[in-house]
């Protein structure tokens, strides 16, 4: 643990909303574990997500249906681990993943309770709009914050059948509109916009006294989400229109992982300088 690190003042709720009152963007990256948590910290990201994207990126799974409580569970104790061996900054929310809080009300504030209680985490991130209004109510009704999740979400991706950008048309928009007015009545203190038309995102913002944080919305958003893989480049083959690549850590890593194969097979690691 670095016992160093300088605390710095830890980002609320109640800082997202005073950034988007004074028009300062939110800066989000998701993470899944303690090393990495530690990095984006201290880097000073404002929010770290425990993604449900962790199914895919982490786990290997095609969607994000597959990850379970207990396995967002371990992700997030690790995370949070990680942002409090360091300036203990960032926001941590965790994903609650697919049938957690589909079922009934009562359900998903079990769910919700058992994610805060296992770990020192600051929120929890729910998808839908009027559907799960009530449900978004009760859990935040007990003192437990909400981000909520509108446009593309990941959950319904067998109902919608493709990832195609949402709400290009009329209905889906208004319909959008709406759900956005629902969430935010309902207690959430942020919402997600994913893959939505840049004008339509820009309205909800405009519409919303909570942020809105975008991914693939443009850049009239509160704040920007990412998937801390695709801005690193550790997949080679995913590189969609929305995200923005920092680094090639892909070709970095295989790079390294190479000369270290050879230096193992040409006896040239271990050096007695790198011995006992
Ligand atoms: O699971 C995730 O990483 C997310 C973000 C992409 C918003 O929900």
């Amino acid at each position: 643990m670095n016992t160093n690190a300088q605390k710095a003042a830890h980002v609320t709720t109640r800082r997202l909303l005073d950034m988007k009152q004074n028009g300062e963007k939110i800066s989000v990256l998701t993470a899944y574990d303690y090393t990495m948590a530690r990095i984006l910290d201290r880097a000073g990201v404002d929010v770290i997500l425990v993604g449900d994207s962790a199914s895919n990126v982490f786990s290997g799974h095609n969607t994000t249906l597959p990850i379970t409580i207990e396995e967002m569970i371990y992700h997030a104790k690790a995370v949070v681990r990680g942002v409090q061996a360091e300036t203990s900054r960032a926001m941590v929310v965790i994903d609650m993943p697919f049938m957690s809080y589909q079922l009934s009300g009562e359900e998903a504030l079990r769910n919700a309770g058992k994610i805060m209680k296992e770990h020192e985490c600051d929120a929890v991130k729910l998808e839908g709009g009027r559907v799960i209004a009530e449900t978004i109510k009760r859990i935040t009704d007990v003192g437990i914050p909400v981000m909520g999740h509108l446009g593309l979400m990941p959950q319904s991706i067998y109902k919608y059948g493709s990832y195609k950008v949402r709400a290009r048309e009329e209905r889906e928009a208004e319909q959008l509109l709406e759900d956005a007015r629902i969430v935010e009545e309902s207690g959430a203190f942020a919402v997600v916009l994913e893959k939505i038309p840049t004008d339509l995102a820009a309205q909800v913002t405009g519409m919303l006294t909570i942020p809105t944080i975008g991914i693939g919305a443009g850049v009239e958003c509160d704040g920007q989400v990412l998937v801390i893989n695709d801005i690193l480049g550790l997949n080679r083959e995913f590189h969609p229109r929305f995200v923005r690549r920092y680094a090639d850590l892909n070709t970095i890593i295989e790079n390294a992982a190479r000369q270290y194969v050879q230096d193992v097979r040409e006896r040239s690691f271990p050096s007695s300088e790198e011995s006992y």
